[in-house]
């Protein structure tokens, strides 16, 4: 079956229709085909008689991961699709949703992955599908399978995480390093201490995936430079706030990938559950002041207003609220009398650069041995 446009894709389903048959409608990039979609499209297909997947064209695909990707073309991405047994046809997509696809096409069942919940669907979406009194199914996701963690494993070829049938076994992965899943959304200066120090040996770690909500962020090009797999996650439309679907996807991206750790460098949105569930203890952060003093933003020129006498930078665990959980580490700085609030900022950055790699390796410590998948 070649690829259909919208209108035929309404005609087909109806034809089905007709005989008593029922289309699942699906919908995602499928950009590396991996076992987890073929299990998903094949648990997808068995909830009706016929399988349409939407796939997200290049560009959308571009808008929603950054611009590496997609790795391969729309119409690659469909053929690989189609020769699959599951689906029966394939409709690509320009727009951000689905929504006016599922207006005329009219699928008696949906179906979406298991890092979806019912909550965290598009309202959009769910409205139209309510409209149209469709079935909604959420499929359980593979763990451990994803484009994402693939291009990681590619570029770590000596990664031994790689999933096979026993790498649930804690024993089946005796010694490894612990894997970190960095956040950040802009120059990325303290991410760069980190890989200096993992290249000094200093720091036994290595960094599986870059997640940044700002597709512009210096952080995502260092990462692409040294060849860490970086996206850009859409933080949906609230200029200061992330997205339910946007913690979603940080969370089951940084958990595809293997990581141990969330390291935020720089990231400047507040992280919710499933983060805070799926990481609980193992979200470290670092903040420009001595806290508990000046948590939020621009914590440097709140006590450089304050004139307090000196100031510094904090490595805690991020927890429920903004920047009070746990203290790791701390540095202080001075403020001296003839200084400006930039020199101010200058000065806890260097101290940042001492002491965050020092922190996170403490911190491993503690938290290793790393022995199996997260
Ligand atoms: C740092 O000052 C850090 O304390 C704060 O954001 C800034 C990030 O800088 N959370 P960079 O992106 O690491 O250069």
């Amino acid at each position: 079956m070649p690829v259909l446009t919208a209108a035929e894709a309404a005609a087909w389903r109806q034809n089905l229709a007709a005989s008593g048959r029922r289309v699942v409608f699906t919908s995602g990039c499928f950009d590396i085909l991996h076992a987890g979609h073929v299990r998903y499209l094949a648990q997808a297909k068995g909830l009706g008689d016929a399988l349409l997947v939407a796939l997200n064209s290049d560009s959308s695909v571009r808008q929603i991961k950054g611009p590496a990707r997609p790795v391969n073309s729309e119409d690659d991405r469909a053929e690989v699709l189609l020769g699959l047994e599951s689906v029966d046809a394939i409709v690509i997509f320009d727009e951000p949703r689905t929504t006016g696809l599922i207006e005329t096409i009219q699928p008696q069942i949906f179906a979406k992955g298991g890092d979806y919940t019912l909550d965290s669907l598009n309202p959009e979406e769910l409205a139209a599908l309510r409209s149209i009194g469709a079935e909604i199914h959420i499929l359980p996701e593979l763990k451990g399978r994803s484009t994402t963690a693939t291009l990681a494993r590619m570029a770590l070829p000596e990664n031994p995480t790689t999933p096979s049938a026993s790498s649930s076994s804690p024993q089946s992965n005796p010694s490894r390093l612990p894997r970190l899943g960095v956040l950040g959304s802009g120059e990325g200066s303290n991410f760069g201490v980190l890989l200096d120090a993992i290249d000094a040996g200093t720091l036994k770690a290595e960094v599986a995936l870059v997640l940044s909500d700002n597709p512009g962020a210096k952080i995502l090009d260092r990462a692409h430079a040294r060849g860490i797999p970086a996206e850009w996650i859409n933080p949906g439309d609230h200029p200061n706030r992330f997205s339910a679907e946007a913690q979603q996807a940080v969370s089951g991206q940084f958990r595809a990938a293997g990581c141990d750790l969330i390291v935020c460098a720089g990231f400047m949105r507040r992280l919710k559950d499933p983060v805070l569930s799926d990481f609980a203890g193992r979200i470290v952060n670092i903040h420009p002041s001595l806290l508990p003093a000046f948590p939020g933003r621009s914590a440097w020129a709140q006590a450089f207003e304050a004139k307090v006498p000196e100031t510094g930078c904090t490595v805690h665990l991020i927890d429920v609220g903004i920047d009070t959980g746990p203290i790791l580490a701390q540095t202080k700085v001075p403020i001296l009398p003839e200084d400006t609030v930039d020199d101010v900022r200058r000065r806890i950055q260097s101290a940042e650069h001492a002491l965050f790699p020092q922190a996170i390796g403490d911190l491993l410590k503690t938290l290793g041995p790393f022995r199996a998948l997260a």
